[in-house]
């Protein structure tokens, strides 16, 4: 089965030139905001995506950003990067004419769990917090690929998750189907993604199984990231069971139950600035 999807995973759309290479620009620790805004310009229509989203509510900037090298130098390159990366993600969940499932659903999942492992690493203090909201929009990409490569066996999966209020881990185990982390990690390795990525999409429900501590904690942030995103929007991510918090990523990133809930408050007020997010 496994090598199956890994065959499919050539066929799934994968990033343009453009979007690998504001990717690889971001990731050079002296990347420039002309360098990405040279990069995005490459792309007429991406940019000018971008540039709309750059002034929606979510990101509250009072006057209107006009072009993208202000949008770059205004938002940080690192935050226009991911308004180019979730309008990349959004147009792979939906560009898939077999899908039969609802994939707003599935998107505003992704976004949300974006947002409050964003969140999570804003309230640890963790500084490179643009990465890990890259983490957490990646984290289940596995689910698309289940939806490219067996479009109505992933409907069935869907249906039996939500009748029998499952996971869909525990879906995939039943059906003795490769998990969505693993498969999301093939596509990731595929795309020649940076580690964080692949580490945070293989492992961000078995974060006790990582090989070495390397990534433990942006891993641990998007693995809380993913369990709050799920109490806020139940079904979402096509997984009705308890969300299972990870006794290693709570103890990896000293949680209370107080920062948790002041984890909540402040991820609820941006996912409610977030609604020109959902449709991109
Ligand atoms: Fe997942
Ligand atoms: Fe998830």
């Amino acid at each position: 089965m496994l090598e199956k999807v890994i065959e499919s995973i050539e066929k799934l759309p994968s990033p343009s030139f453009v979007v690998q290479r504001i990717i690889s620009v971001c990731s050079k620790p002296d990347a420039s905001s002309e360098e990405v805004a040279r990069a995005l310009l490459m792309d007429a229509s991406l940019s000018a995506r971008v540039l709309r989203l750059a002034n929606s509510a979510y990101y509250g900037i009072p006057r209107k950003i006009t072009t993208l090298s202000e949008a770059v130098m205004i938002l940080g390159f690192k935050t226009v990067r991911n308004i180019a990366l979730s309008v990349f993600t959004y147009d792979m969940i939906f560009k898939n004419q077999e899908s039969v499932v609802d994939r707003k659903k599935l998107w505003a999942h992704f976004l949300y769990t974006a947002i409050v492992s964003e969140t999570v690493a804003e309230v640890v203090g963790y500084p490179l917090k643009e990465e890990v909201f890259v983490a957490g929009l990646l984290h289940d990409i596995g689910k698309v690929v289940y939806d490219y490569v067996f479009p109505k066996l992933f409907e069935t999966m869907v249906k039996i998750a939500e009748k029998g209020k499952m996971n869909m881990l525990d879906v995939e185990r039943e059906l003795g189907m490769p998990s969505h982390e693993l498969v999301g990690k093939k596509l990731l390795e595929s795309w020649n993604f940076p580690d964080l990525l692949v580490f945070s999409t293989a492992h961000h429900h078995s974060v006790e199984s990582l090989s070495s501590d390397f990534f433990l904690s942006q891993v641990s942030m998007v693995q809380l990231g993913d369990v709050l995103a799920n109490l806020i929007a139940r079904g979402r991510s096509f997984s009705w069971g308890d969300p299972i918090l990870s006794p290693t990523a709570m103890r990896t990133l000293k949680m209370k139950p107080r920062l948790i809930s002041k984890i909540l408050e402040r991820a609820k007020v941006k996912i409610s600035k977030a609604e020109e997010l959902m449709e991109i």
